[in-house]
């Protein structure tokens, strides 16, 4: 396991990248909280987890374990898109925010959300974006963003 520059609390809770285990780990159960993913096999999971590493620091997901439990039980990820604008500038994207509804209210999708931005700051991103429901929009506040523009979204499925 790869340790992290964030504090991990008294040993209660580890904050880590993704790795290829966690899906023994609770991580797709965790995901579901958030939307459909009730049938992806190991050999899917493998393959989709190859095909992000293969992005190195522009793909990370970062998981919270609770060492107690051994399970994930926060997760979220962030994508860095190049771009000309800006001068050859990056933006990253924060996606799939989700703590588990037994561990909400401790301060885990705080954590989850800093050590993301974090590492778009490192990546040397000159902003950080997200989309979220209106509900959760005091949260993301809490965790210093500022709503800006509209969503747009048009689904195929
Ligand atoms: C939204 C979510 C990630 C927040 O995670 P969490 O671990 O419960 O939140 P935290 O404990 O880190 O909260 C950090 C701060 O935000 C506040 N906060 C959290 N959720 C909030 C909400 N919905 N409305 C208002 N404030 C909220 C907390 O009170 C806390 O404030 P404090 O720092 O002053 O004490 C979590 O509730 C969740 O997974 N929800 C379901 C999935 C989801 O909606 N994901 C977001 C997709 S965009």
């Amino acid at each position: 396991m790869q340790n992290t520059d964030l504090p991990n609390e008294g040993n209660k809770f580890q904050v880590w990248k993704l790795e290829i285990t966690d899906k023994s780990k609770g991580f797709m159960e965790l995901l579901q909280q958030l939307s459909v993913c009730d049938s992806v096999s190991d050999k899917q999971f493998e393959e989709r987890f190859q095909e992000l590493s293969a992005y190195g620091d522009d793909h990370i997901g970062c998981v919270i374990e609770d060492n107690h439990s051994g399970k994930i039980i926060a997760t979220g990820s962030m994508f860095i898109e190049k771009k000309f604008l800006r001068n050859c500038g990056k933006v990253g994207h924060i996606e799939d925010v989700v703590v588990d509804a037994g561990s909400q209210g401790m301060q885990l999708g705080k954590k989850t959300v800093k050590f993301l931005t974090n590492h778009a700051h490192e990546m040397e991103c000159y902003k950080v974006i997200l989309d979220c429901g209106v509900g959760n929009k005091a949260f993301y506040e809490k965790c210093g963003f500022k709503e800006k523009e509209i969503q747009m979204a048009r689904y195929f499925v």
